[in-house]
């Protein structure tokens, strides 16, 4: 295990070192902007999406460099998500990261534009690429353009939030169903573009395309699952944002349907039929496997 934590901190400092190369210079007179953006993007966090992204697609390709600008757009969107999902009207958090949430810092309107600008960032990123390349490469890229818009807009990640806040209305219980929707959206989405978007970009036919999906939406419900219960059951020290979050907002999770046992359970099965579909897929997978058993008892 130690070992693996040493590999995944290296593959973070790799996925740093790529992502962070599409920041823009402080400049401007809305330089502020750029101020908060940094702030948030530059934060740290596991960067677990651009990581999962490169791995999917060294399963497929060695020549990594066309898969870095999706890198960087999808921790771009995954940062903004956070940025107003921390925010005053939505869950309300002032730590994230080990920092101060953007709007404690920058103030709530700055933060809302921080992340309205991390997401056309993204997309600004993508298309920029694409703009470079031709043939096959830019197929490729169109389509996992095209997988990322849908994957983070209002049938994805967005979506995912919208029923998450709907269910905060006072005596609203989510049922089993209404969670795996709320999971499956919030958290699988990003999850599910950063394995199809590697695998797309590496060259994947569909039917491993549909596979990388499927393991990205069980290693996100698993994930968010685990998330849950490290709001109730993690510290402040080791998550970098706070605990009891969930309770506070009356948000349902698996946790409070079912309790932390059988929630535990359900994180052990869904990791393990995302472990055993992995193995049909090509290439060396052994960083993917140590990474999704790693999951189940991370402690951030
Ligand atoms: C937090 O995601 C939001 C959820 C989907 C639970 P991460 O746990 O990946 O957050 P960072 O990027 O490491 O900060
Ligand atoms: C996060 O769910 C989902 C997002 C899309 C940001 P949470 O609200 O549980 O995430 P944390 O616990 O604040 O990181
Ligand atoms: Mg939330
Ligand atoms: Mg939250
Ligand atoms: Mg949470």
């Amino acid at each position: 295990m130690e070992r693996f934590e040493e590999e995944l901190q290296a593959r973070a400092e790799q996925a740093e070192e790529v992502i962070l190369a599409y920041l823009p210079p402080v400049e401007g007179r809305q330089k502020v902007i750029c101020e908060a953006m940094g702030y948030s993007f530059r934060s740290g966090g596991k960067r677990l999406r651009p990581i999962m992204m490169r791995e999917a697609f060294l399963l497929f390709d060695k020549e990594e460099k066309n898969v870095h600008p999706f890198m960087a757009a999808l921790e771009m969107i995954h940062t903004y998500s956070l940025i107003h999902d921390d925010l005053p009207e939505m869950d309300n958090d002032d730590l994230r990261r080990g920092l101060p949430t953007c709007h404690v810092k920058y103030g709530q309107a700055m933060a809302v534009l921080a992340g309205d600008g991390l997401l056309n960032l993204a997309f600004e990123t993508v298309t920029e690429a694409l703009s470079q390349w031709e043939n096959e490469t830019l197929i490729r890229g169109a389509k996992a353009a095209s997988i990322l818009a849908k994957r983070a807009g209002y049938r994805g990640m967005i979506g995912g939030q919208v029923v998450d806040i709907l269910a905060e209305e006072p005596g609203h219980v989510s049922d089993e169903e209404e969670l795996t929707f709320i999971h499956a959206n919030k958290t699988s989405a990003l999850l599910q573009a950063a394995l199809t978007i590697g695998g797309v970009m590496g060259g994947a036919n569909e039917e491993q395309v549909e596979k990388l999906s499927h393991i990205g939406y069980l290693v996100g419900l698993a994930f968010q699952i685990r998330d849950d219960i490290l709001d109730v059951t993690g510290s402040q020290e080791e998550l970098g944002k706070p605990i009891g979050s969930d309770e506070r907002n009356e948000k349902s999770t698996y946790v409070s349907l079912v309790g932390l046992e059988a929630a535990g359970e359900k994180v052990r099965s869904l990791s393990k039929q995302a472990m055993e579909e992995l193995e049909q897929l090509p290439g060396d997978k052994t960083f993917l496997q140590a990474l999704f058993a790693y999951l189940i008892e991370r402690r951030k």
